[in-house]
């Protein structure tokens, strides 16, 4: 199969390049480079290094013989993703090529208004492009959990659930209530979406995935492979960024009460997950969505797996409740289904308990390099604080 993987620099982008080549298929990447700038516009970077892309295309045919070709370019430009679909005509485009930070999105109008056009636009373009060169192409669109927020119903898989107003009854897109601008592009995305699939019958998997962490994956067996590890506040989520703090021995984090609930996977299973999505599409015309998580945790259970993991390493770290900066609950129920993955063989058994030792000692070795960046750690972004000009 030829895949395309928009974004295939990010943290998911270069561990699925490399799973997919790993199982024989095609890849070509394609990338701005945004993440490498924005993380360092916040005074922060990578705690793990990372090549750059040319390097990193040549350590993976050193290492492992991968033919990975790659092109640098800004899918909000039409005429760029028209023409690089358009000369490598892939079965699959896996579109990753979004802003994916909430707290980018909140910290004022400007950063807002890009991870608005960034990710919207993008994914506009991705639907125009195929229509006009193949229909038939597979779009695999990460959007994420956060699109439903944390609703006091059980979420369903599907994008449409049935309803009764007023005596009436219809059929309806699945309410969602996200909680940042960066979780509303995904919202707008699903929406757009549904309505290509409905108007021209687009052939989509749009996938709900829970927070990622962790550092390896099958074929990271080098230093050269890694893929990167953001843990400031802005960039970082909240596994890695109470793992970096662990080793720095600042208190881990919680904002809020950290009753906060979200499904969590590792590294490994979202490749895994990723690749029963590419390798299974759905019926040819089809819209999928697929709910992508392995378990659901607090953010104060987290934080007590990081404490254990880090006493094994004879760190002795406590934890610091803070004014929680985001706009959530930190106390709901949350019960998302999760069907179609295990339909298609998704069975992980390692849980982020059972993770959590190894990632400790994964990132232990860049202290000094993490120590650099330990001021972006602490909340500076107010989601409640409305910020016109920075
Ligand atoms: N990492 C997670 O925990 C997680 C969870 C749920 C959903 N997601 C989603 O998965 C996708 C990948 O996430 P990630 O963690 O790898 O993020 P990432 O920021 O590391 O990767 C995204 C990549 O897309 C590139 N990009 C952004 N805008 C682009 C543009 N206009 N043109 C070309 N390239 C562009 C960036 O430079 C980056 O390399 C994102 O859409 C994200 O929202 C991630």
């Amino acid at each position: 199969m030829k895949v395309m993987i928009l974004g295939a620099d990010g943290y998911l982008g270069w561990p699925l390049s490399l799973r997919l080549m790993a199982r024989g298929h095609e890849v070509i990447g394609v990338d701005n480079f945004a993440t490498r700038k924005s993380v360092k516009e916040v005074g922060s970077d990578s705690a793990i290094p990372i090549l750059s892309m040319e390097n990193r295309v040549k350590a993976a045919k050193d290492i492992h013989g991968y033919n990975m070709k790659f092109y640098r370019g800004d899918i909000t430009k039409y005429g760029v993703l028209h023409k690089i679909i358009k000369e490598e005509k892939p079965d699959t485009v896996v579109h990753f090529a979004e802003q994916r930070s909430a707290p980018y999105s909140m910290i004022n109008a400007k950063h807002a208004a890009y991870t608005m056009s960034n990710n919207i636009i993008g994914t506009i373009n991705l639907i125009y492009a195929i229509m006009d060169i193949d229909p038939k192409i597979h779009i695999v669109k990460m959007g994420t959990m956060g699109e439903f927020g944390t609703p006091n119903f059980d979420i369903p898989e599907s994008p449409f659930v049935d309803v009764e107003i007023n005596g009436r009854k219809d059929r309806i897109t699945t309410p969602k209530f996200a909680g940042s601008w960066y979780h509303w592009t995904k919202v707008h995305d699903t929406n757009n979406i549904l309505f290509a699939n409905k108007a021209w019958k687009i052939t989509t998997t749009d996938i709900m995935q829970g927070p990622v962490y962790g550092t390896r994956t099958k074929e990271i067996t080098d230093k050269k492979l890694h893929s990167r590890f953001d843990f400031d506040e802005v960039w970082g989520t909240v596994v890695n960024r109470f793992t970096v703090e662990s080793v720095l021995g600042i208190p881990l984090t919680a904002y809020g009460a950290g009753g906060q609930i979200r499904g969590y996977l590792s590294l490994e299973d979202s490749m895994e997950a990723l690749r029963l999505l590419v390798e299974n599409p759905p019926e040819s015309g089809s819209y999928r969505s697929a709910n992508q998580f392995v378990e659901l945790l607090s953010i104060n259970e987290i934080a007590d797996i990081i404490q254990k993991a880090a006493k094994k390493h004879g760190i002795d770290i406590g934890v610091e409740h803070m004014e929680n900066p985001r706009i959530e609950a930190d106390r709901h129920y949350y019960n998302p289904e999760i069907k179609v993955l295990p339909a298609l063989g998704f069975h992980p058994k390692l849980k982020m308990a059972d993770l959590s030792e190894q990632l400790v000692k994964d990132v232990m070795p860049y202290k000094a390099r993490m120590n650099k960046f330990r001021e972006r750690i602490l909340p500076h972004t107010n989601w409640r604080r409305v910020e016109n000009a920075r």
